[in-house]
């Protein structure tokens, strides 16, 4: 390997890392997966991203004990955040290109019709449990930067370092490679273990979402973003609409991946859109994917969106959940999974695709 790669090589393959190799054929609006559940209609549903299956079962503990479908998936989701070893998340999260982790989270309650939301929060393991005062404790929906991190300490919540030592090793092989136009000498990566080999941007997320028996859904999106991003970039995750969007009288639909297309199409809350036409969840996610496809082949070349044959060159997730439990989930390039616990089962699903990965 080479022990040094150029700024052209970097932006040339940066924003398909994370993503799959799109080497595949493509093919238009795969058939459903033909997954089922053997829980009965009625009985709570959580679904989450390929990284929340610990999420999922917390969740489910909740709601059957009769807890609120928000407590359920905000408990949830800090498991992953409060993990050092998820380093799409909350503690451990790729930094910025300053080396400064910085975190997006937000959450919505179906039977209330009200979000909440911060962006850009610095030293705050959890932003996803701030998000939620955020919601509860102001009339405001999105709190970004010092002003959020202000609000989180005067709540109560602590300062932290969250940059772990493996997470600022893999920033500082990212900053030793970037260039060999400056004064930075790339480490030895013969010598160095996998996990801390130069790695291009990725970006990663978790996302859940549950109803309860009684048809109560919520939802929660948190992440550190996109790794290496420069300061104050502010991803889908905070964004109602596009990270996240609950609407109590039709489903719940969040995602994960790379966070510019998602916002360029508010496509969360089309994802519920598409369900209140009648779509089936996973019908819905494979739609929204299909319109960013189709938007992305408009997006100006600079940007590098798209592959040589004109499909996204990015990773992108969605997952939905309706009123009537009924789940889905869909990746734009095959090979990505979703937690779903029914009830009686917590397990990995596969998710519909929209493109197949060459393997
Ligand atoms: N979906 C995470 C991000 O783009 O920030």
């Amino acid at each position: 390997m080479n022990s040094r790669f150029s700024r052209r090589d970097f932006l040339k393959t940066g924003v398909t890392v994370g993503a799959a190799t799109f080497s595949g054929r493509g093919r238009d609006l795969l058939a459903g997966t033909g997954q089922g559940t053997t829980a009965p209609a009625g009985s709570p549903r959580v679904v989450s991203s390929g990284n929340g299956l610990r999420a999922a079962e917390k969740a489910m503990e909740i709601l059957n004990k009769g807890g609120d479908p928000l407590e359920a998936v905000v408990a949830g989701v800090n498991i992953v955040e409060d993990d050092p070893n998820d380093m799409s998340v909350g503690y451990g999260g790729l930094p910025n290109e300053d080396g400064v982790v910085e975190l997006d989270a937000s959450v919505m309650d179906g039977p209330t019709h009200t979000s909440g939301a911060v962006a850009s929060i610095r030293n705050i393991k959890n932003p996803s449990k701030v998000a939620k005062l955020v919601m509860e404790r102001t009339t405001h929906c999105l709190l970004v930067g010092k002003g959020a991190l202000k609000f989180a300490l005067a709540h109560g919540f602590k300062k932290e370092n969250l940059l772990t030592d493996k997470a600022r090793e893999a920033w500082l092989r990212w900053k030793e490679a970037l260039s060999d136009r400056d004064n930075w000498l790339p480490a030895q990566i013969k010598k160095l273990p996998e996990d801390l080999q130069p790695v291009m941007m990725t970006h990663g997320t978790i996302n859940c979402i549950a109803i309860d028996a009684h048809g109560r859904l919520a939802g929660v999106t948190t992440t550190s973003g996109l790794s290496w991003k420069i300061p104050g970039r502010i991803g889908d995750s905070p964004i109602i609409g596009a990270g996240l969007y609950v609407d109590n009288a039709v489903g719940a639909a969040g995602s994960t991946g790379l966070g510019e297309a998602n916002i360029r199409t508010c496509a969360s809350f089309q994802v519920v859109n598409f369900m209140g036409q009648g779509m089936s969840p996973e019908q819905a996610c494979l739609k929204a994917l299909e319109t960013i496809a189709g938007k992305a082949k408009l997006w100006p070349q600079a940007l590098k969106l798209v592959d040589a044959d004109g499909r996204p060159g990015f990773g992108l997730n969605f997952y939905a959940l309706n009123k009537k439990g009924e789940f889905g989930g869909a990746t734009m390039w095959s090979g990505a999974k979703y937690a779903v616990h029914d009830g009686r089962k917590n397990e990995l699903r596969e998710c519909a695709f929209l493109y197949k990965t060459k393997n």
